[in-house]
């Protein structure tokens, strides 16, 4: 039997109530697979008669009933081997997890698949998060195919206009909170239990569950084997959390035998876990005024830190900060060398790289795997703010002899 487990006193709790907090202790609840009953269950399955999704992964997800399944066909994003930016940073291996390939141009789709398919298991009508942007076009998505209404509370003027379009379009009840995203969170969390509203960020156990799917299709895109090392940004630290649980399943099955390092990368403006990391503390402490140009990962005081830290420093991993310039740099640098565009907090992870490979932490055989979060067209207005001006002419082809003159 599947259930719930506090991460804290590891008390249990059915799967079938909405739950987010332990009823003993009070801390956040993860779901435990029955794993033999999961290894019976995947000795049927024909892995190349399915192709690459979250569901594909049907077993390890929460589900009781099929039919619920709330789906835009999500996951199944693409690896990328790069080798122009691998030389350019100085290593063999390096592969980019493209999650801006997803419905909504997020990895938090892969959460809310499940998120939404179980509220409808709940039977509930409304559901609710807060978030930096990414999670409220999701879940807004989401919620629309399963004819849901949606709330989503936002940090005022601090969301990239991309994801804010998206909210809007999918017709959920958008609410600008004057206030971070981590007071946003608060009044969220109180308003799910006063109102009785299915609350989606990723204290609900069921998110992590769909978001872990990404660490199997890794593992399937690489002949069913873990990178040495994942570089991924952190925020709220729920996709830390989700791919560590999901490399720690698969090797508990045993379909793969070595964990990779988590790598976490956040901010230097809003760095509460690389903090607790650098000075090995238990515990951390909440920055009060996060800020930076990476709005998705503007977090001072991430629910999820306790696994997240378990997770970096069980696998042998670092947390390193990287600042704004750092960030839109490597934003550049990939777009550019390969092609590849993705918002600000996801270019965090090949800032992170760029840092460690030269300090030493990363050496150049390792096989690294960067995760793109999401897409770049997220936030349009940094990606032109981060580029070159834009040349103006006159309608002729001699004005366009001279500024081509200068270029090739
Ligand atoms: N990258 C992007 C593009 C994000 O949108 C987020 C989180 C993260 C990284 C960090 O992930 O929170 O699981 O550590 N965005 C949330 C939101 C907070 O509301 O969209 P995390």
């Amino acid at each position: 039997m599947n259930f719930l487990e506090c991460i804290n006193c590891k008390s249990e709790h059915p799967m079938d109530e909405m739950l987010y907090n332990c009823k003993k202790c009070g801390d956040l609840l993860e779901v435990k697979l029955d794993l033999e009953d999961l290894k019976r269950k995947l000795e049927k399955v024909d892995w190349k008669r399915r192709s690459i999704s979250v569901w594909k992964y049907r077993e390890f997800l929460p589900i009781s009933d099929e039919s619920n399944i709330i789906t835009l066909q999500e996951g199944g994003t693409p690896l990328y081997k790069c080798e122009r930016l691998a030389e350019r940073l100085g290593i063999k291996n390096l592969y980019v997890k493209n999650e801006g390939a997803n419905p909504t141009g997020s990895f938090k789709d892969r959460g809310m698949t499940v998120g939404v398919s179980k509220a409808l298991e709940f039977n509930v009508k409304t559901v609710i998060c807060a978030s930096t942007g990414n999670t409220s076009a999701s879940l807004a998505a989401y919620a629309a195919r399963a004819g849901l209404n949606c709330v989503v509370l936002i940090p005022h003027g601090k969301i990239a206009l991309g994801k804010l379009s998206q909210a809007m379009m999918y017709g959920a009840k958008v609410v600008a909170v004057k206030g971070n995203f981590d007071i946003a969170l608060k009044i969220v969390v109180n308003a799910s239990k006063t109102f009785g509203l299915y609350l989606l960020n990723s204290i609900n156990p069921f998110r992590i569950e769909g978001q872990k799917t990404a660490a199997f299709e890794i593992c399937e895109q690489l002949g069913w084997k873990a990178p040495d090392r994942i570089i991924i940004p952190v925020g709220n630290a729920g996709n830390i959390t989700a791919y560590w649980k999901g490399f720690k399943e698969l090797e508990a099955i045993e379909i793969i035998k070595e964990l990779p390092r988590m790598t976490g990368v956040q901010a230097s403006g809003a760095s509460p876990i690389v903090n607790a990391f650098a000075n090995g503390n238990e515990g951390i402490e909440p920055v009060s005024d996060p800020e930076t140009i990476a709005t998705a990962i503007r977090i001072g005081n991430p629910v999820n830190w306790k696994r997240a830290l378990k997770a970096i420093r069980e696998s042998g991993g670092v947390a390193v900060t990287v600042t704004d310039d750092e960030i839109i740099y490597a934003q550049k640098l990939l777009a550019r060398t390969e092609g590849i565009f993705v918002e600000p907090a996801s270019a965090a992870s090949i800032a992170g790289l760029k840092k460690l490979i030269e300090s030493g932490e990363i050496g150049s055989e390792e096989t690294v795997v960067c995760i793109a979060t999401g897409h770049g067209l997220k936030d349009p207005e940094a990606a032109i703010k981060a580029c070159e001006k834009i040349v103006e002419i006159e309608p002729s082809l001699e004005e366009l002899k001279r500024v081509l003159k200068t270029w090739i």
